[in-house]
């Protein structure tokens, strides 16, 4: 019989650091049985008999490899399609209509900000499809960025077991998803059209926001949920910095501003607005 190794409160209080330091998600005491749980593939893979060993490897990861794919098994992907519908309907009746109405056919960017496997950021572009003309979704462009590499891939891959979809409109699997040339069966594809409205990269909230124009909405939901104040904080500061003005920002239902600084108007439960100009 091989018993998995122990995680100790030292090995925990290490690698909860590791974890906040890198990635903003604080992993308190309660969170053993979750880590070591996860981190087990992680030790086998990297040949660490012990915890004691594994944070070892990771203090010594310079490539930073080891410390990503260590955050890749910690954080909790959990998503699904049209999480959260009133965002959906009010992006559809309110942010999109305005936004198209503005003069001289300017492109519309969002950015979907924690976007894990990219269920988030293909709802968006679905809805944006829907919600406008032909002419006018190809004017929408959104980025969408996860601090998991792993994530990141799936979510641009666009490949979905059909069970994901089982609570969208038929209507609207029928429309917006093919049956993928993948050997699995079962498997269902995001088409080209929507997936090239969308591009997916590895971005960590806790870095400086991307460079370029500003965004007219940002989905940022269920991520700051994992974070402490300061963390909310730095997140809040750079995501207010890089919405234009007049731009929406979504945070999640079980999710609030209160004690975090920011010069955002609430418009809606979890939808705020950035002043206009
Ligand atoms: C529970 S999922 C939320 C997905 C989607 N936004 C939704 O509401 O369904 C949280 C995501 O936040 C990501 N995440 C955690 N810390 C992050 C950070 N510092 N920067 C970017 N993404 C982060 C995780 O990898 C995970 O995919």
């Amino acid at each position: 019989m091989s018993l998995s190794p122990e995680c100790t409160d030292r090995d925990l209080a290490a690698i909860a650091r590791m974890v906040y330091e890198t990635s903003g998600i604080t992993l308190h005491a309660g969170k053993r049985a979750l880590v070591s749980a996860r981190l087990q593939k992680r030790l086998r893979q990297t040949g660490a008999a012990s915890f004691r060993d594994y944070i070892k490897v990771l203090q010594r990861d310079v490539s930073g490899e080891e410390l990503t794919a260590m955050l890749d098994a910690i954080t909790t992907n959990h998503t699904s399609f049209f999480r959260e519908p009133q965002h959906f309907d009010f992006l559809a009746q309110t942010v999109l209509p305005t936004l198209c109405d503005r003069a001289n056919g300017k492109p519309i960017l969002g950015w979907s900000a924690a976007c894990s496997t990219g269920e988030e950021a293909y709802t968006v572009a679905i809805t944006a499809c829907q919600a406008l003309s032909d002419a006018a979704s190809r004017r929408v462009t959104l980025l969408a960025s996860d601090i998991s590499s792993r994530a990141v891939a799936r979510a641009a891959a666009g490949l979905f077991r059909s069970e994901r979809t089982a609570d969208m409109p038929r209507h609207l699997v029928l429309k917006y998803f093919q049956k993928a040339s993948s050997p699995q069966s079962g498997v269902l594809q995001v088409t080209p059209s929507v997936r090239q409205m969308i591009e997916f990269r590895r971005l960590n909230l806790l870095h400086p926001a991307p460079p370029g124009p500003p965004f007219d909405f940002i989905f940022c939901r269920n991520v700051m949920i994992y974070f402490d104040r300061a963390a909310q904080q730095r997140v809040i500061d750079s995501l207010e910095a890089r919405l234009a003005r007049g731009g929406y920002l979504f945070i999640s239902h079980s999710e609030s501003l209160n004690g975090v600084r920011h010069g955002l108007s609430w418009v809606a439960p979890a939808i705020y607005r950035r002043g206009a100009a």
